[in-house]
């Protein structure tokens, strides 16, 4: 094509996504999906996908992304009657844009919610508001969202329900109340309950709490479809929550995912292949998402929990997931 021609393009190719050269040998997404598993992903939002590589890294590693803070209840509706969308809309364009899946994260939650919901106590309304936002904010990205945490750590450690406006107003009975409301919303999206701590076979969180609960409430007929173990680890329980992902799968879901790994290591890399080996053994375990791309930008950095470092080379907990994956 003629030189003079060219620049009537430039606009149009500066649009297209770039995919710079990767960092990594192998793209830990394509493998497991190489494996039969859905996706694996990152968390990320506007701020970083807008900062150094982090947006290349992820194009070129991983296939789903889970927004770090923008979908959740005082990010997306901070005051009554008001959303900005803002920050949600552009990771969802971004995803949508380079076909990666995206985790809507999180529809009710006791942290990270908008003032004026906690002060809520009479029943109607409380139920009317969780369900009015469940609407507005799915309705908005209906079909684009593959999985939504519905509901995000609602257990105290014993498995006994935690005090949160939620449960000190409604009981349990906001666990239909919410499902029920996302289903209508979406029926395209995968439905699921998230937790922390879910990390050994026997703790009273996993049994009396996520497992004895979510048979119950899917014997009610709440739709449930999985369940989120978030994977906040330290060095060393790789292997136990390998283990649980087994355990969760028995409470009769379709299906469980690893949902916001991140390990603070000593010198243990096996942790993270112990973890995708649990999945990969596990035929309801659909994918894993770490929980952000450079150690300097995790929630907790210490320990240096992610897989890439601060220039986004891959580190040895990278190389270790790629060699498993590899076999
Ligand atoms: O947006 C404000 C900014 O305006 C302000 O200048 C800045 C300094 O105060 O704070 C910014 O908000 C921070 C927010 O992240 C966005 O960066 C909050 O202070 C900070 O507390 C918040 O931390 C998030 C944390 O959840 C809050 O609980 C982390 O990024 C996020 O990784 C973390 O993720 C949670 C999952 O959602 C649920 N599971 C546990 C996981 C770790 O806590």
């Amino acid at each position: 094509m003629k030189a003079s021609l060219l620049f009537l393009l430039a606009p149009f190719a500066a649009a297209a996504p770039t995919v710079e050269p990767r960092q990594a040998a192998q793209s830990i997404d394509a493998l497991i999906k190489a494996k039969g598993k859905e996706y694996f992903g990152t968390c990320t939002d506007q701020r970083l996908l807008q900062t150094g590589r982090n947006a290349a890294i992820i194009e070129a590693n991983f296939g789903s992304v889970t927004p770090e803070n923008s979908m959740k209840w005082e990010s997306l509706n901070p005051q009554r009657g008001v959303y900005t969308w803002g920050q949600a809309d552009y990771l969802v364009n971004w995803a949508t844009q380079r076909n990666k899946t995206i985790r809507g994260h999180t529809l009710v939650w006791h942290s990270q919610l908008a003032g004026w919901v906690r002060n809520i106590n009479n029943r109607n309304e409380l139920i009317g508001v969780i369900e009015n936002h469940i609407k507005t904010v799915m309705d908005r990205y209906k079909g684009k969202i593959y999985h939504w945490d519905v509901i995000n750590e609602m257990f105290n450690e014993d498995g006994s329900l935690r005090p949160s406006v939620f449960s000190n107003v409604l009981r349990d009975e906001f666990v239909g109340i919410a499902f029920r409301a996302a289903r209508a919303a979406d029926p395209s999206a995968k439905l699921y309950i998230n937790d922390y701590n879910l990390d050994q076979p026997g703790y009273a969180k996993v049994t009396r709490g996520m497992v004895d609960n979510v048979r119950r409430w899917l014997s009610q007929g709440i739709p449930i479809d999985g369940i989120g173990t978030q994977g906040h680890l330290q060095a060393g329980q790789g292997a136990g929550l390998a283990q649980t992902i087994r355990v969760l799968a028995g409470s009769g879901v379709k299906e469980v995912a690893v949902t916001e790994l991140d390990i603070q290591q000593g010198t243990n890399t096996q942790d993270y292949a112990n973890v995708v080996r649990g999945c990969l053994d596990e035929p309801k375990c659909v994918g894993i998402t770490v929980w952000g791309v450079r150690d300097q930008d995790s929630w907790r950095p210490q320990g240096n929990p992610l897989l890439f470092d601060g220039n986004y080379n891959p580190k040895a907990n990278y190389n270790s997931i790629v060699q498993l994956l590899s076999r």
